[in-house]
């Protein structure tokens, strides 16, 4: 096994003459008379590698009745290959079996259904399709570390069990010890968590935020990029219950530092897949294609956007744009409410066709913790928020400068009826040397759907939680 190489080292580093091993999984066996095809794909990259096997190697018979989902060791010579569209092939002298699949193997046919992979996540890697957003997935991922050390930033892993609800919205994940029908209760008849494992009553994070703030407080800036929990029942095609974000917190910054290191991460993400997966973008391309999916020329906007400014607006501007646009929304755009779906994505699809950095949201609509602005008329305050809206997605970041004095912060989180105490040490961030900070949440599955154009952010994780469904 030690002289296995993966397909993509073969394809650029292998010399027509040369012996190679090359190891994966069968994607299709054809028989000739006196040898037969092989097309072997081992996920190191998008092309699959053709081997030919002639019928004097051993196990002939055996070899080239292969099923399409088997798991073989070729070794032999790198060949120039017949066949058009490849420069080599293998001719293989040599093939060990690993697996065998039988025809019960469930991806048999091209042009299977998302839904029916979705029901086989645990085989669905093995298509192009998903092999594709998989590495693209894995760029990105490699483009945020990258990107914010590059930067100067600390990577924060930030806790997973909280007993704070970073967001004030509610939508947690208990973690408990407790048997349901037999937790013990207190005099009022609840549940007593003193009792419980951490001795108090946790969740899941929603957010790595509050935490990130501290560490911003002592490296200067940080970004954690971890898994994240909410129990919103959105049966959507963007929101998942476990999702991955990226935190950036940036001590000494304000909004629109951290909206223009915003665009530049979301330009870094597109500049290194488009750079690095070329093969997988091209091939999401030609399967939009088979399935007559719009594609829009994909890759086109992606270089547009890469080279192109963010537009940015405030949302009394926003609002006003969507008010005077003459088109028909199932919500009427008012100010003092959330832009919903459809506002989001007029105003970066149709309406400005780039990115859109919307800042400045009703001081209502947002969480605890934003920059409250000064001097506003009665009923029209607003904080100093972001959200970055992208085409065919919509929202992919939200973000904001925070609330650095202490009596706004206390008076806000008494407003909105939240529990002092438990923020007790995210408070002393603004009693012992606080200073104007900064920072943003990207979703990186929707980053993840906007770069490879796929529609559903259950095709861009590996294994989705969405309500009623947490099967694999
Ligand atoms: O806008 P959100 O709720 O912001 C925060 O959580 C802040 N604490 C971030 C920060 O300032 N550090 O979430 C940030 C992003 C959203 O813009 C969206 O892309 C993604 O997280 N997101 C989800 N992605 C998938 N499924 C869900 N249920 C999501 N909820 C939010
Ligand atoms: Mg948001």
């Amino acid at each position: 096994m030690s002289s296995r190489m993966t397909i993509k080292k073969i394809f650029s580093e292998s010399k027509v003459g040369s012996k190679a091993t090359a190891a994966g999984w069968v994607r299709s066996v054809r028989k000739n008379k006196t040898f037969c095809f092989i097309v072997l794909n081992d996920g190191s990259c998008q092309d699959n590698l053709q081997v030919v096997i002639n019928d004097d190697v051993a196990d002939y018979e055996a070899i080239s009745s292969l099923l399409t989902g088997s798991a073989i060791g070729v070794t032999g010579e790198v060949v120039e290959s017949g066949g058009k569209g490849q420069s080599i092939e293998l001719q293989g002298r040599e093939v060990t079996v690993y697996g065998e699949a039988d025809n019960t193997y469930p991806l048999q046919k091209k042009g299977t259904s998302l839904e029916f992979l979705r029901d086989n996540a645990h085989l669905r890697v093995r298509t192009n399709l998903f092999g594709a957003v998989f590495r693209i997935r894995h760029t990105l991922a490699m483009a945020t570390h990258n990107f914010f050390h590059e930067q100067g930033y600390y990577y924060l892993n930030s806790p997973i069990i909280t007993g704070h609800d970073a967001e004030g919205a509610g939508e947690m994940f208990g973690v408990s010890t407790f048997h349901p029908d037999k937790a013990p209760r207190n005099d009022k008849g609840e549940v007593d968590y003193t009792k419980d494992y951490f001795g108090t009553n946790t969740h899941l994070a929603v957010s790595g935020q509050l935490e990130a703030e501290c560490h911003a407080m002592g490296l200067g800036g940080v970004y954690t990029f971890g898994p994240t929990f909410r129990s919103e029942n959105s049966n959507t095609a963007r929101h998942l219950a476990e999702f991955w974000m990226v935190e950036p917190e940036v001590a000494f910054a304000d909004l629109d530092d951290v909206a223009d290191l915003a665009s530049r991460y979301i330009k870094r993400l597109i500049s290194d897949a488009l750079e690095k997966n070329k093969p997988e973008l091209d091939f999401l391309k030609q399967w939009r294609k088979w399935q007559k999916i719009e594609d829009g020329d994909h890759q086109k906007t992606l270089e547009h956007v890469r080279d192109s400014e963010f537009k940015k607006l405030t949302y009394t501007e926003a609002i006003e744009i969507l008010s005077k646009s003459g088109e028909k929304f199932e919500y009427k755009p008012e100010w003092g409410v959330e832009l919903q779906t459809e506002h989001e994505r007029f105003l970066a699809e149709k309406h400005f066709n780039v990115p859109v950095i919307v800042t400045d949201y009703p001081k209502s609509c947002k969480a605890f913790y934003m920059k409250q602005n000064v001097n506003e008329e009665a009923g029209k305050e607003t904080v100093r928020a972001m959200d970055v809206l992208v085409p065919g997605v919509g929202e992919i970041i939200g973000g904001s400068q925070r609330e650095d004095s202490l009596s706004k912060l206390e008076s806000r989180i008494e407003e909105m009826g939240m529990d002092k105490e438990v923020l007790w040490w995210y408070l002393d961030l603004r009693k012992y040397g606080s200073v104007p900070h900064a920072g943003f949440g990207l979703g990186f599955e929707r980053a993840v759907m906007y770069v490879t154009g796929m529609k559903n952010i259950r095709d861009v994780i590996a294994f989705p939680r969405t309500p009623k469904s947490a099967d694999f």
